[in-house]
């Protein structure tokens, strides 16, 4: 191919003063030496190889090398490649993944919800506890809850920013302030074997499940009149571990073992 022609000459010429700067840098192996001399040269190599390249990734990188007239010997382009694929794999680009340990030992991180300010709460089942991310800070904050025997397994929030987590150990519906950490809780209708379990705030009306009685409940609480009402869900519900809420306000109810799911239409 004489159009490639010039390019090769460059490519030579070049390589005499390339080869001492870059070939220290390389890391040792077979295939370093012919690395070094043959790909320095028109561009320095580490400004090309980014997070590295898979197997197929270096093989289509020494094509393309070849086809830009790098003077490869044929016996050599194994040896390169080998070099290339063992030294500069492919590096997992880096991962927005943050992990937060909460303060509590064995805390088990159960329900969670975020607030009107993006910040996360969860509640810990394995303690009396509820946990608060700042967004800012990434710092867990623990609101301890009073009774040592609570077990709170999901939440809510309400557009105040209150939190509402249901107490399955001890059979209550609890209300946590995060600004004041004070707590208040009321005994679920159904007792305190009642294990309430899901949770969702539906326009400031709290709305949860209780597991534990059978057939499995459909409980409303309002925050104004601090009053419950509460209806049998048909077909028992056993066990409403998960709630949600409609784009249209419905408050639906996964039925875990009966094979499920509870749509409840409120009335505006
Ligand atoms: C003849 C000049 C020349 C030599 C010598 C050369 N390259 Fe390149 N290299 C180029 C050019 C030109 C590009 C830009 C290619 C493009 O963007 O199409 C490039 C780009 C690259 C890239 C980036 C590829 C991509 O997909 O963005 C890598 C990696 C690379 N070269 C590795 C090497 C290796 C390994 C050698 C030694 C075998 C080498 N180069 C030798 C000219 C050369």
């Amino acid at each position: 191919m004489p159009k490639k022609l010039p390019f090769f000459l460059i490519a030579n010429a070049l390589l005499s003063s390339a080869l001492p700067t870059w070939g220290e840098e390389l890391p040792e192996g077979k295939g370093k030496e012919m690395v070094a001399a043959s790909c320095t040269s028109c561009h320095t190599f580490s400004s090309r190889v980014g997070a590295g390249y898979t197997a197929t990734g270096w093989h289509t990188v020494m094509r393309m090398m070849i086809n830009h007239g790098v003077p490869i010997p044929r016996d050599q382009l194994g040896t390169m490649t080998e070099y290339l694929i063992k030294n500069f794999p492919e590096k997992l680009k880096p991962a927005g993944v943050v992990v937060l340990t909460p303060p509590s030992p064995k805390s088990r991180p159960y329900g969670m919800a975020v607030n009107s300010k993006g910040a996360v709460f969860f509640v810990e089942f394995g303690t009396n506890k509820v946990g608060g991310v700042d967004p800012a800070t990434l710092e867990i904050r623990e609101y301890p809850l009073p009774d040592p025997a609570s077990r709170p397994r999901r939440i809510a929030i309400t557009s105040d920013d209150i939190v509402w987590y249901t107490d399955f150990s001890r059979g209550y519906l609890g209300r946590l302030d995060p600004s004041t950490g004070a707590v208040t809780e009321w005994q679920s209708p159904s007792g305190p074997k009642s294990e309430p379990y899901g949770i969702s705030a539906i326009k400031d009306i709290v709305w949860y499940s209780e597991s534990g009685s059978t057939p499995n409940t459909v409980v409303r609480f309002d925050p104004g009149s601090t009053k419950f009402q509460s209806w049998a869900i048909p077909g028992g519900g056993n066990i409403v571990r998960n709630t949600s809420v409609t784009r249209d306000g419905s408050f639906v109810l996964a039925n875990s073992l009966v094979n499920a799911v509870t749509l409840v239409k409120i009335s505006k």
